[in-house]
């Protein structure tokens, strides 16, 4: 799916004949304290590298994500955003069924349907607060062979525990695991619900720096994975797909920890402490609830007459994104996403639908 995403100010800055730099874009969720500090002057001073071929392989950005990780180099495979991986991944590991836990990102369905492979979803509901139902996509792991589950998922934010996902997959030895874990980066005590090291031999993890560091346009993803899987994969491999400055952030990004690891900690701070607030101010307002989740995103649906389009519609006009949630399967006209930006934009926003409601 080309057009559906979140994110798109360009088309919105087309229709009001302004800038998409004039749009507060709450639809897209990336880390709104990013980039870290550094990272724009080592892309400024690292301009000029676009005018010759980047690495072939990306080896230096492996390297680097691999030993930030504990993993050896022949346990990873960069893509151009996590995107390349999730639509390559169909084809090498020649899945034949597919399971998607959901309501979920589109784009696992999107990859099994360019790959004309048949999937089903397990999805969660209202009622459950969507908390995912793995003991129900325990019982259809035996009718697939490829189960992508995204942990914290999008857009209901909630969390599997690590160790319950180990479980799951450890008792499927026969199903492949893809754990998309983009948004991981954003929960508090994260590093324990990873499975980046897991070392399951049907597991892989999805991992993109687009979010977390908010660099979605240097288009930045790996998958860690057992070697036979990255085997597979590298036959899917095109030459020079991590662009130059793109290596020069990995690089940055994951070495510089003295810069990096305060940066990630205070940003979860502050995240955490604003779904606090903007949950409560939210349900604060008429006709509106707020789902249970752990990011920095929020899930909500309009429980009055209102309809998301019409929502969405009305603070565009205002030059404010956020993302209606009726293209995601299991969900409807209903749902609303809305990812956190500073106190005083969640605050204004907050305000804004309490009027509009
Ligand atoms: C769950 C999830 N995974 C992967 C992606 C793709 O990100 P990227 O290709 O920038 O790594 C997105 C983008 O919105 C996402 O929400």
């Amino acid at each position: 799916m080309i057009t559906g995403h979140g994110g798109n100010v360009h088309q919105l800055a087309r229709d009001l004949g302004c800038l998409p730099s004039d749009i507060i874009d709450m639809s897209s969720n990336v880390n709104p304290f990013g980039p870290p500090p550094g990272l724009m002057a080592l892309l400024r001073a690292n301009l000029h590298t676009v005018t010759a071929l980047p690495e072939v392989d990306a080896g230096s950005a492996v390297r680097s994500f691999a030993a930030r990780y504990g993993l050896r180099p022949d346990q990873v495979v960069p893509g151009n955003g996590t995107t390349q991986l999730i639509h390559t991944l169909p084809a090498a590991l020649e899945t034949r069924r597919a399971l998607i836990l959901g309501p979920t990102y589109s784009d696992y369905a999107d990859a099994c349907r360019m790959h004309d492979v048949p999937f089903t979803y397990v999805l969660s509901d209202a009622p459950r607060r969507f908390a995912p139902d793995t003991a129900r996509l325990s019982d259809a792991c035996g009718r697939a062979d490829t189960v992508f589950i995204c942990n914290p998922n999008n857009p209901t934010a909630r969390l599997i525990p690590g160790p319950d996902l180990a479980d799951l997959c450890r008792r499927h030895p026969s199903t492949r695991f893809v754990i998309d874990e983009s948004y991981l980066p954003f929960v508090t005590g994260g590093d324990a619900h990873t499975l980046v090291c897991a070392d399951l031999p049907n597991v892989m993890v999805l991992h993109s720096m687009s979010k977390i560091f908010r660099v979605p346009g240097l288009r930045i993803g790996f998958l860690a994975a057992p070697e036979a899987i990255v085997r597979k994969m590298k036959r899917y491999f095109l030459p020079w797909s991590v662009n130059s400055l793109a290596h020069q952030a990995v690089v940055y990004l994951m070495e510089r920890r003295e810069v990096i690891d305060p940066f990630v900690a205070e940003s979860r701070r502050v995240l955490d402490q604003e779904r606090k607030e903007m949950a409560a101010r939210l349900e604060a307002s008429p006709d509106i609830e707020v789902f249970p989740g752990c990011t920095s995103f929020i899930l909500a649906r309009l429980t009055g007459a209102h309809i998301a389009g019409a929502v969405c519609a009305a603070l565009a006009r205002e030059r404010i994104l956020i993302r209606n949630c009726g293209n995601f399967a299991g969900l409807s006209e209903k749902f609303i996403r809305i990812s956190l930006k500073t106190p005083e934009i969640n605050r204004m926003l907050a305000e804004k639908l309490a009027r509009l409601l």
